[in-house]
């Protein structure tokens, strides 16, 4: 008997405050029309002041678990992705599970940037796969906002605040099909953001603001995205036209075009949101996937390949039988 797990309850949450291209264009020399051009994006969500990745974590979570029709109490493992804790310890996961109740779950965070929701998904699909838990968490939270430098046209149009939350459970019939995570620290350079408390001597006078050669990681995302969709494919022994579904990483809309092209994809199948809600990192594939599973677009049966590329740089894929 083949074990999968199979999503089970989707969550997702957005910030009130909306802060528009305009908005962002009184505080630095940009351009609605430059920003709307180049990545697609016209607005996004800023937390409120007492909002942080825990509480949004919570109200995702809880969204998810009530679309499972779940008793929380059977939860065995919560893993929350994200790249703006509430604190470095405890992880945001066992706020989270404080938040919720829940007793008898181990909790722990992913740190993988962009991609952390898909290495979050990997380690869970182990994790029910092998049979040591059968029914895991997995949240993508981020206050992107507050490690975004405002005076730097070339990152704070870019990010915005949520979180989405998908909730695992074992089956036996089809679910998660694959995942593909990787790995390359030598571009470390071209995307971080430093931690000045825990940096030497010579990094200390860094700000802890997000830092990016947006051009380079362009180019580096668009093919590595290529060659995961390929190997994901390869793997499952599919072909393109199998995918019903593309759920990406949201960055750029011509990051997200360019994938859509490579697997000769309508954008009609393609998940967008990222117009209203910019790049929330680890949250996006899954407040994506949250959004066309409620608003009755990514039906049961389907095949759905969601993707994500971030710092590190860090990649991975999971292809999904809804
Ligand atoms: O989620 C993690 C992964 N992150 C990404 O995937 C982000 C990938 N990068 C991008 O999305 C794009 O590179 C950006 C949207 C950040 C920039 O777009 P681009 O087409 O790569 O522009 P560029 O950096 O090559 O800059 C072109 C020009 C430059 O001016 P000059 O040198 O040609 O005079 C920039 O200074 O655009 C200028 N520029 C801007 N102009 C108006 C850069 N940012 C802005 C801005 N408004 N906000």
């Amino acid at each position: 008997m083949i074990r999968y797990s199979r999503v089970i309850g989707t969550g997702g949450y957005l910030p009130e405050e909306i802060r528009t291209n305009e908005e962002i264009s009184k505080t630095v020399d940009t351009s609605d029309s430059w920003i709307y051009e180049r990545t697609g994006i016209k607005s996004r969500r800023i937390a409120g002041p007492n909002e942080s990745a825990a509480s949004m974590a919570e109200i995702a979570a809880r969204q998810a678990i009530e679309a499972a029709d779940c008793d929380p109490e059977t939860i065995d493992l919560i893993i929350v992705a994200t790249g703006t804790p509430d604190h470095v310890y405890p992880s945001t996961g066992c706020l989270l599970q404080q938040r919720l109740g829940i007793k008898n779950a181990a909790a722990f965070d992913v740190q993988a940037a962009c991609s952390g929701s898909i290495f979050a998904l990997n380690i869970a699909d182990q994790y029910i796969k092998s049979g040591a838990a059968k029914k895991v968490l997995i949240v993508g939270t981020e206050v992107c906002s507050r490690i975004v430098d405002w005076t730097d046209r070339g990152t704070c149009i870019l990010f915005g605040d949520g979180a989405g939350a998908i909730l695992l459970g074992a089956s036996e019939q089809a679910g998660v099909l694959s995942t593909h995570i990787h790995s390359d620290g030598e571009f470390k350079d071209l995307l971080y953001c430093p931690n000045p408390q825990a940096a030497t001597d010579t990094n200390k006078s860094e700000l802890g603001f997000i830092s990016m050669r947006g051009n380079e990681v362009f180019k580096v995302a668009v093919n590595t995205l290529g060659r995961i969709v390929d190997e994901t494919l390869e793997a499952n022994k599919m072909n393109k036209s199998d995918i019903d579904w593309l759920v990406p990483h949201q960055a750029n809309i011509r990051i997200i075009m360019a994938t859509a092209k490579k697997l000769k994809m309508s954008m009609n199948q393609v998940v967008v949101t990222l117009e209203n809600q910019g790049n929330t990192s680890s949250a996006s594939v899954l407040l994506a996937f949250n959004e066309a599973i409620r608003d009755g677009r990514i039906k049961r049966g389907q095949v759905v390949l969601l993707e994500a590329f971030g710092a590190g740089f860090t990649w991975g894929s999971a292809l999904i039988k809804y």
